[in-house]
């Protein structure tokens, strides 16, 4: 009987170690944070916290539950969320979307900054990303008080989250979710470089989703904002 050799061992021994190893990942992701299909793309540096990024004319900084007050008042604009599956914010709800963004963070080591003016640390609203576990996707957010729409100031704080999305954490994809009517976010989608990809029934509403891959954006823009902090 031919003595086996350590070389016709080995070849079966790897392959049962590879179909373990497979198994176990699969295994693990009905718990990880991530799909497998999703989470495996993503180079997941995570941010422990919230980094700060400068915007030609604005400031991305992490939310503070002292922000509460001062969004709650910005929420209360008429018309604000009007594009938004009906909802309305009180205080403590308030208070629970800055709780949610902190942990999204931790969880993810990306989410939604708090925008404000550089001079004096005016809240102006919110600007981000956010993995959503319906669509297995990260969606790109933004809302700036009123008086401060209109002056390309939405279009420089997405790209920012864009360049943040693909450069530090390495999504290969971001996707945006707008209500038909919001012309204003649908031109800042257009301007980063999104384009329409489908109608969606989603949280009780229907939405157009835009999507942007990794490539795309970076054949579209250079730096927006040039260091975290
Ligand atoms: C969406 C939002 C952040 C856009 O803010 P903004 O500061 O006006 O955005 P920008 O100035 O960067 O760009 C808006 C673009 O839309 C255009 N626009 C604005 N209102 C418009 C209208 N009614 N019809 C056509 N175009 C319009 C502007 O002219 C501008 O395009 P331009 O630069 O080519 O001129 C702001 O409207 C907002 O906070 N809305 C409430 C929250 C919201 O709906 N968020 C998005 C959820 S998907």
């Amino acid at each position: 009987m031919a003595q086996s050799k350590s070389s016709d061992f080995y070849p079966d021994l790897t392959g049962i170690i590879t179909e373990r190893i497979i198994l176990f990942f699969v295994e693990m992701n009905k718990y990880a944070n991530f799909p497998l299909r999703v989470g495996l793309k993503y180079n997941r540096k995570m941010q422990k916290n919230t980094p700060d990024l400068q915007t030609p004319d604005l400031l991305l900084r992490a939310w503070k539950p002292e922000d509460t007050q001062a969004l709650f008042t910005i929420l209360q604009e008429p018309g604000i969320l009007k594009y938004y599956p009906p909802t309305t914010f009180d205080l403590p709800k308030t208070n629970k979307y800055i709780d949610h963004q902190l942990n999204h963070w931790s969880k993810y080591g990306f989410g939604h900054w708090a925008v404000v003016l550089p001079e004096n640390g005016q809240l102006i609203g919110w600007n981000g990303l956010e993995f959503l576990s319906e669509l297995e996707e990260v969606e790109i957010a933004y809302l700036l008080k009123k008086q401060f729409q209109g002056r390309g100031f939405a279009t420089q704080i997405a790209n920012a989250a864009l360049q943040f999305g693909f450069e530090v954490i390495g999504l290969p994809s971001i996707i945006g979710l707008v209500h038909p009517d919001n012309t204003p976010s649908i031109h800042v989608l257009h301007k980063c470089g999104f384009v329409f990809s489908e109608k969606i029934a989603l949280w009780g509403i229907y939405l157009d989703r835009y999507c942007i891959t990794k490539e795309t954006y970076h054949l579209k823009h250079g730096p927006i904002f040039t260091d975290v902090k």
